[in-house]
């Protein structure tokens, strides 16, 4: 790769590896851009130590810019035009991550703005004003084992996988990475008859100061992302850069308006049960009291519960029925549904109560796993096998209920053909020890599958 680089987000995580990248693949100019321009000369300062002698020939320079701007991004542009005389490769991975995790109906209007303002807005600021520059460019013409390609320029936005799926509490992001996504394939058809092309890279979870911020001071949050990912652990942010530099290179000429999913398989992922109620068992409904003006009972609710949620890799789902906190629960003005709703709920709430129906693929058989509760286990559909670490098990039919004081167990749904559902009633107990051992939560494979505990 011969051309001139630029890379917005190039100060950290993917867009410094990007530009590193295009200086070791020989590009002649690369331009490290960010907000933070400390931290992109750093970047720029540190990529050329790091090549040592092979970046001789090669110039690097490192420009502020806002690209939620579009005063900001055009100064930008014509700086770096302004240095090296053109852009063939334009990477834009500025961005922002989650500052506030929540629902929709609590999400700040500032927080939601801000992810448009510089994920969407800024995506838009890029590639308008750097296609603009690359039509008025001579072409790029490079040597490839299929003779000479001529190149007018490409572009390559960070979208994520976040551009097809949705996460809960996080509706700012998800709705920027759609935005960018569908971004990148108008612009590619835009941009067609100019020979320009426009491509999308979607990342998973990639191991980048953006994620470090995001699960700081919530160690758990990692194990979650790790089991969520079928591969077991984030990317290295050279996995994602060597897609991009494909896409930006020649071997890509025919690429345009492609999403280009580099997530370890967290897309693909999709076990037997998607949603609960597993397909072949019934939907339930969840009928909540509460009292009218006469003081009589009435009912509050008639719904299927707020909290839903697949668990190990898609072989069970979760419908969290209610979960209460206090060994007496306040009932007054609902503070105790707004508890409920508001808290997806550990395994087990300390000091309090969860009750969730869980439906079973036919067949699975659950990690082993111990939760320090008094879990009641009823069988709703289906028949059940409770083995325990000792090796002694129980079979189950439906009404059948087992009482599992803190031990270490697993479930099996014995049906091959049918799911199969159980209710769970967990409650909280007091330090329990065994032989004078602290008995401890562990929930094995399946940490990741519940929420934290609120510290
Ligand atoms: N890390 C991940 O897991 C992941 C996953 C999917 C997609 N992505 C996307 O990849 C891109 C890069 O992410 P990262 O993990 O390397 O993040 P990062 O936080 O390490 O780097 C982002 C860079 O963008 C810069 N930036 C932020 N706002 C800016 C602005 N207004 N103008 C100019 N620069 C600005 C920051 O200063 C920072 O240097 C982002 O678009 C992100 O959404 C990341």
């Amino acid at each position: 790769m011969k051309g001139v680089a630029l890379v917005t987000g190039a100060a950290s995580g993917i867009g410094e590896d990007c530009a590193k990248s295009f200086l070791e693949e020989g590009c002649v100019g690369v331009i490290f851009a960010d907000i933070d321009l400390a931290r992109a000369e750093a970047a720029a300062k540190s990529a050329s130590a790091a090549l040592g002698s092979i970046t001789s020939g090669r110039t690097l320079a490192a420009l502020k810019v806002d690209v939620s701007d579009s005063t900001s991004v055009d100064s930008m542009v014509s700086k770096a035009v302004g240095i090296f005389g053109r852009i063939d490769y334009c990477v834009h991975s500025a961005g922002v991550g989650a500052q506030e995790s929540s629902s929709v109906l609590d999400m700040s209007s500032t927080e939601f703005e801000n992810s448009q303002a510089i994920n969407v807005r800024g995506s838009f600021n890029v590639i308008k004003a750097v296609s603009r520059q690359m039509i008025t460019q001579t072409p790029l013409t490079e040597t490839t084992r299929r003779g000479e390609k001529i190149s007018r320029g490409s572009i390559v936005a960070l979208a994520s996988a976040h551009s097809f799926m949705a996460t809960r509490n996080l509706s700012q992001y998800t709705t920027s990475k759609h935005a960018v996504l569908g971004l990148v394939r108008s612009a590619a058809l835009d941009l067609a008859t100019h020979g320009i092309r426009v491509n999308a890279v979607c990342p998973g979870w990639v191991d980048t100061p953006m994620v470090s911020k995001a699960t700081r001071g919530i160690p758990e949050i990692r194990t979650y992302i790790e089991k969520l990912v079928p591969f077991g652990r984030m990317a290295e942010t050279e996995e994602v850069s060597e897609v991009v530099l494909f896409l930006s290179s020649s071997r890509a000429s025919f690429v345009t308006g492609a999403a280009w999913v580099v997530d370890g398989g967290l897309t693909q992922e999709q076990g037997p049960i998607t949603q609960f109620p597993a397909a072949d068992l019934r939907p339930t409904k969840r009928f909540i009291t509460t009292h009218n003006a006469e003081r009589k009972a009435v009912f509050l609710a008639d719904d299927s519960g707020d909290h839903h949620k697949i668990l190990v890799n898609g072989n069970a789902a979760a419908n969290i029925i209610y979960s209460t906190q206090g060994a007496q629960v306040d009932l007054n003005d609902e503070k105790d549904v707004a508890f409920a709703k508001a808290n997806e709920p550990p395994i087990h709430v300390r000091s309090g109560s969860v009750a969730r129906l869980i439906d079973f693929a036919p067949g699975m058989e659950s990690p082993i796993h111990r939760a320090m509760s008094i879990d009641y286990g009823v069988v709703i559909e289906g028949e059940f096998l409770l083995t325990l670490d000792s090796g002694e098990s129980r079979r189950m039919l439906p009404g059948d209920c087992s009482v599992n004081r803190g031990g270490n167990h697993k479930w099996k749904n014995l049906d091959e053909k049918k799911s199969g559902r159980m209710l769970f009633i967990l409650l909280d107990v007091a330090p329990l020890y065994v032989g004078g051992q602290l008995m401890e939560e562990d929930l094995g494979e399946m940490a990741g599958d519940y929420a934290p505990h609120p510290e």
